[in-house]
């Protein structure tokens, strides 16, 4: 069983069906972790991807392949077609911005990944500072929900192509399906998140607009450098999942392309475990 964090790769080592071919993507939250991989899987598999953060550059304390060149770059480097948007997603105007700009760098906006999200602190109910609540709150629901308006009011104004108007993709978490002791505040803004996927499904439906969720398990991204790095928490970890090796963060790539594409085309409101089984316990 391997015990250390394993880094995604540079998006330039397997070749993945091109499926996303001529397709246009957004991503939120793309400089690191997940959103990096998230980016660098739909590129791979044809797509051009408007990027957009807080910062153009991974965060520090992550463990990604070539963490020196930036996503946009990367994909770039990689011979696909992506652009850099500095954005904050809980700013509307943010919001559509990186839609407009996405459908003026490329023609249309096919794929929205809602993946900017944080995580600030393991406590208990009585010591989680309101503060703390408020800025996941605001980050993980409401960000996600401005994402989703940003990227109805752009899709809905185009064509039909493939079997959809256009694909949302948010990123939720286990903590939205089991309950952790000592995380009210990410679970509660994680399960926002699943319910918000599974409203927006239903009323998107007719515009031919698939929402879907992934939730990931634990990955070693910046946001958990913290757990990576301390033996007795990542012997936890890996004791929570069953499968015997940990994802990586091209795992969770992998399933957004999927329910980005029109392999998925009838998926509609499905929250996709990528946890290596921990919510079929
Ligand atoms: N890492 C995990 O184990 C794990 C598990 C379950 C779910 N998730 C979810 O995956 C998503 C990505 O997490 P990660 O582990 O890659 O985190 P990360 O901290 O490594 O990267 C998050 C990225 O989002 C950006 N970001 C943060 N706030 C933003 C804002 N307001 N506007 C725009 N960009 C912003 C950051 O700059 C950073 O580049 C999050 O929604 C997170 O909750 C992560």
């Amino acid at each position: 069983m391997s015990r250390s964090a394993t880094p995604s790769t540079s998006g330039a080592a397997t070749p993945q069906a091109r499926r996303l071919e001529d397709r246009v993507a957004v991503v939120t939250g793309s400089s690191s972790g997940h959103g990096r991989a998230i980016a660098l899987a739909l590129a791979a598999a044809g797509a051009a991807v408007m990027c957009c953060d807080l910062r153009k550059s991974p965060l520090p304390g992550g463990f990604e392949a070539e963490i020196e060149v930036d996503t946009d770059d990367l994909i770039r480097r990689n011979h696909g077609r992506a652009d850099f948007e500095t954005a904050d997603v809980t700013v509307a105007q943010d919001m559509h911005t990186v839609a407009q700009r996405a459908v003026k760098a490329f023609g249309r906006l096919d794929v929205w990944v809602n993946n900017a999200g944080i995580f600030v602190v393991n406590a208990s109910v009585v010591d989680e500072t309101e503060e703390a609540w408020d800025r996941t709150m605001g980050i993980n629901v409401k960000g996600t929900w401005l994402g989703c308006k940003a990227a109805v009011a752009a899709m809905r104004e185009q064509e039909v192509r493939g079997r959809a108007r256009g694909r949302i993709v948010n990123i939720g978490s286990i903590a939205g399906e089991i309950g952790q002791a000592d995380l009210g505040a990410y679970s509660a803004s994680k399960g926002a998140v699943h319910n918000l996927t599974r409203a927006l499904a239903i009323e998107c439906a007719p515009l031919r607009i698939n929402v879907n969720a992934v939730a990931p398990g634990y990955f070693a991204t910046a946001m958990n450098r913290g757990f990576f790095d301390d033996p007795e928490a990542l012997a936890g970890i890996h004791d929570l999942h069953p499968w015997p090796e940990l994802g990586t963060p091209d795992d969770i790539g992998a399933a957004v392309a999927f329910l980005a594409s029109d392999d998925a085309g009838w998926i509609t409101g499905a929250i996709l475990p990528v946890d290596g089984g921990v919510t079929a316990k």
